[in-house]
């Protein structure tokens, strides 16, 4: 039975213990990763932070942002390795539930317009396009312009 088990991802709070993992991550699947602060700060201010584990192994995590009705999700990441099996799906379904247990009707996420793989996730998963923020992201040259997707989830 525990051979059965350890095959099944798990959903966990993320601690203080989990970020240098998180970072390691953070740091192979972005070109402009979050810093340990960004992560620390987000812990710090009661944001919704979730990792997703299998055994020991750090596939995933979320951070989601709620007040006044709205969500933001402000990271959605899933190791290189156990990227296309679902993991996203799983915890983008995960964040849209904490966001509407904390009393959120519109999740919000903002992402490159050069990101098709992310696109292609929020678009199944019925986000439409709201607005554009001008040069919000660092680039390797410049800046780079910021989708903003919604979804309603109330
Ligand atoms: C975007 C990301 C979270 C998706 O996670 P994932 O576990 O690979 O996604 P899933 O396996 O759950 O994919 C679910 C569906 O989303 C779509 N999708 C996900 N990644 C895709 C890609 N690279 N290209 C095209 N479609 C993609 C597909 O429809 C996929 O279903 P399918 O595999 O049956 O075709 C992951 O690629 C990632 O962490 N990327 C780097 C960080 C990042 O860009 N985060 C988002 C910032 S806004």
């Amino acid at each position: 039975m525990s051979a059965v088990l350890k095959d099944v991802p798990e959903l966990a709070a993320m601690r203080e213990a989990d970020l240098d993992e998180v970072v390691a991550v953070e740091r192979a699947v972005y070109s402009h990763p979050w810093t340990r602060g960004n992560f620390a700060d987000s812990l710090a201010a009661g944001y919704a932070c979730r990792v997703l584990r299998l055994g020991g192994e750090l596939l995933g995590y979320f951070i989601v942002m709620a007040a006044a009705g709205e969500a933001h999700l402000l990271n959605l990441s899933v190791a290189t390795a156990h990227q296309r099996r679902g993991h996203g799906a799983m915890l983008l379904r995960e964040a849209m539930g904490v966001a509407r247990s904390r009393g959120a009707r519109s999740l919000f996420l903002e992402v490159r317009p050069s990101n098709r793989g992310a696109q292609a996730l929020y678009t199944r998963f019925g986000f439409r396009k709201v607005g554009v923020r001008r040069g919000y992201y660092p680039a390797f040259f410049g800046r780079e312009d910021a989708l903003v997707l919604a979804l309603a989830i109330g």
